[in-house]
């Protein structure tokens, strides 16, 4: 079991074969800086400081490849060779100082917001877990994998409330969908993540969901207007068809308050004729904003929006550590072979 020190913080774990650096770094309850755990935001971008370590497939906005010639990994994707010792870049702001905790939460409320996402209020026992709006938390229900899932409301509830999509032959979604109910039992792991509210940031906001990828967009938007931000907001929400939207009212009265926040709903499928934007939701992003540079985007929702919205945000001027991402998947799963690193 390979042994690797992480300098930023003067500690050495103990990585078990096969693992990647940032899953064991987690498993410690360490707050190692990670977003997507699937080589697809850059959030967990290393200096590999000494030792080797074999990478696994990531795409290219994540890490270049001018980048891992120069030293730099993505701890994701990092399976350590020996011993080794790495940097993390990115510093952990506010976000740093949410201890990691483990509770036992009940059931409060359960029910659909689309046909295919449940809304879920959990309860713990003793003080509410503290977050910065936008990060997640790891959810296990007995006999099942631990799966994460973010908070969809802003830090400060005595309740963390989640949106789960029900995925297609998925055993945790499907079983909080199918089995879970009021007064039963979650255990709850948190917070975890980076792609939350960064306060400091003085430019305009443009945020991205698709599916229930508006859960943690709904989190930050609320904190952002509770805590007085104005800067400009532009909102894009995705789905195939108008019965995958949600949120729409919540978001419209956020607006309101806020004064300077556009919502536009984008229908990639839709069955009937609809006065929505049709397409996908990068395609109008790419349409509507000129120039992201100076912007903060923060997105969640599925691989491929994502990725499409990854490029074309690059493209239209946004500043790498700009962009902060969260990519619903189960880590594991692999890359389609067109999105693997490439030339920088
Ligand atoms: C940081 C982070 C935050 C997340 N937050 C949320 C959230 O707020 N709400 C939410 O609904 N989900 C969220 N997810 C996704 C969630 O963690 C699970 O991956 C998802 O619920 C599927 O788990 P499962 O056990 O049901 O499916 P699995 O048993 O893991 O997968 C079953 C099959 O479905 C495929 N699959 C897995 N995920 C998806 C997907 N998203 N779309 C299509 N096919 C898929 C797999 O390839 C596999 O073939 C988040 C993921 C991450 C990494
Ligand atoms: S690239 Fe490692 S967490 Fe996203």
């Amino acid at each position: 079991m390979p042994d690797v020190t992480l300098l930023n913080i003067g500690r050495t774990i103990a990585v078990p074969d096969g693992q990647t650096i940032l899953s064991a770094a987690l498993a410690e309850g360490i707050n190692y800086p990670h977003g997507c755990k699937s080589g697809r935001c850059g959030s967990c971008k290393s200096r590999l400081s000494g030792g080797e370590v074999d990478l696994l497939d990531h795409s290219r906005f994540a890490l270049t490849s001018d980048e891992r010639d120069g030293g730099l990994i993505l701890a994701c994707r990092a399976v350590p060779i020996g011993l080794a010792s790495v940097v993390w870049l990115k510093d952990e702001d506010e976000a740093a100082s949410h201890a990691v905790r483990e509770v036992q939460a009940v059931v409060v409320d359960a029910g659909l917001l689309t046909h295919d996402i449940l809304r879920l209020r959990l309860k713990g026992a003793g003080p509410a877990l503290d977050f910065a709006p936008g990060q997640y938390a790891t959810l296990r229900l007995d006999g099942l994998p631990a799966r994460d899932y973010s908070m969809a409301n802003a830090p400060g509830a005595q309740e963390l409330e989640f949106h789960v999509r029900r995925v297609p032959g998925g055993r945790t979604s499907g079983a909080i969908h199918e089995h879970l109910h009021v007064g039963d039992h979650v255990h709850v792991k948190g917070p975890r993540g980076s792609a939350h509210l960064r306060l400091g940031h003085t430019g305009p906001i443009l945020a991205v969901a698709g599916g229930s990828g508006l859960a943690p967009i709904l989190s930050i938007l609320e904190s952002a207007v509770a805590q007085g931000m104005r800067r400009p907001v532009r909102v894009y929400i995705g789905g195939r068809d108008e019965r995958d939207l949600y949120g729409l009212e919540r978001l419209t009265e956020l607006a309101e308050r806020h004064g300077d926040m556009t919502l536009t709903p984008v229908l990639s499928s839709p069955v009937a004729a609809t006065l929505r934007r049709a397409g996908f939701v990068h395609a109008a992003v790419r349409a509507d904003l000129a120039d992201l540079d100076g912007w903060k985007c923060y997105t969640a929702g599925p691989p491929a929006m994502i990725d499409a919205l990854t490029e074309t945000a690059l493209a239209l001027g946004l500043q790498r550590d700009d962009l902060h991402a969260d990519v619903f998947f189960t880590p594991e799963i692999k890359f389609d072979t067109g999105d693997i690193a490439a030339a920088g």
